[in-house]
C-alpha cells in the first residue's frame, strides 16, 4: 500500500476503527519485525499525537541468563533504555502480564520518568503462549488521557503483531 496515513476526527472508536486497517495494510506481507513495530508506532503517534509510543522488548541481560526489558523502535524524546521486571509501569506490566492504565504517573510507586513532561500512560504487554515478549508504552502529556477504549484497541493492535 502507499506510506500515507489517513488522519482522521473523532472519537477514539471512530479514530482506531480507521486506524487499524491500515496498521494491517503497513504491516501484512512485511516479515520484518522492527519495521513493522517501527510503522506502528509512526502510525499511532501520527495519529493520536502521543508524547511517547512506543515498544520495549524482553531480552537477554548481557552476561546474565536473566532477561530485562530494552527500549526498541519508539517515536518520541529519548527514553531509557533498559528497564528491569517489576520496575516502573512497564516493568509492572510485564511482571503482571496485563494492560496498565495510570492516570496520574506521578502517583504510581516507581514509576520512571523518562519525560518530565509524560502525566498519564498506558502499558500493553506482547504475549505469545502465555510468555511476555515485550511491551507498548504510550505516554501522554496529559493526565487521565487512557481508557478502557485505548486497551481494548491497542491490545488488538498488539495482538496482531506478527512476532515470528
Ligand atoms: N514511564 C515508563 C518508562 C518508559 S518511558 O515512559 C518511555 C515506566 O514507568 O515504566
Amino acid at each position: 500500500m502507499a506510506e500515507d496515513l489517513t488522519i482522521i476526527q473523532g472519537s477514539k472508536e471512530e479514530v482506531y476503527q480507521s486506524l487499524i486497517p491500515q496498521i494491517n495494510a503497513l504491516t501484512e506481507g512485511e516479515p520484518d519485525l522492527i519495521a513493522n513495530l517501527a510503522n506502528i508506532c509512526g502510525a499511532l503517534k501520527e495519529q493520536f499525537g502521543w508524547l511517547w509510543v512506543g515498544f520495549y522488548l524482553v531480552k537477554p541481560v548481557p552476561a546474565s541468563s536473566d532477561t530485562e526489558l530494552v527500549l526498541g523502535p519508539f517515536q518520541g524524546p529519548v527514553a531509557c533504555t533498559r528497564i528491569k521486571k517489576g520496575r516502573g509501569v512497564c516493568g509492572a506490566a510485564w511482571q503482571k502480564a496485563e494492560t496498565l492504565i495510570v492516570d496520574d504517573v506521578e502517583k504510581f510507586p516507581g514509576h520512571i520518568a523518562c519525560s518530565s513532561l509524560s502525566k498519564s500512560e498506558i502499558v500493553v504487554p506482547v504475549i505469545r503462549n502465555n510468555e511476555v515478549l515485550g511491551v507498548l508504552d504510550v505516554d501522554s502529556e496529559l493526565l487521565s488521557q487512557f481508557d478502557d477504549t485505548d486497551k481494548k484497541y491497542l491490545e488488538q493492535i498488539v495482538g496482531e503483531i506478527n512476532f515470528g
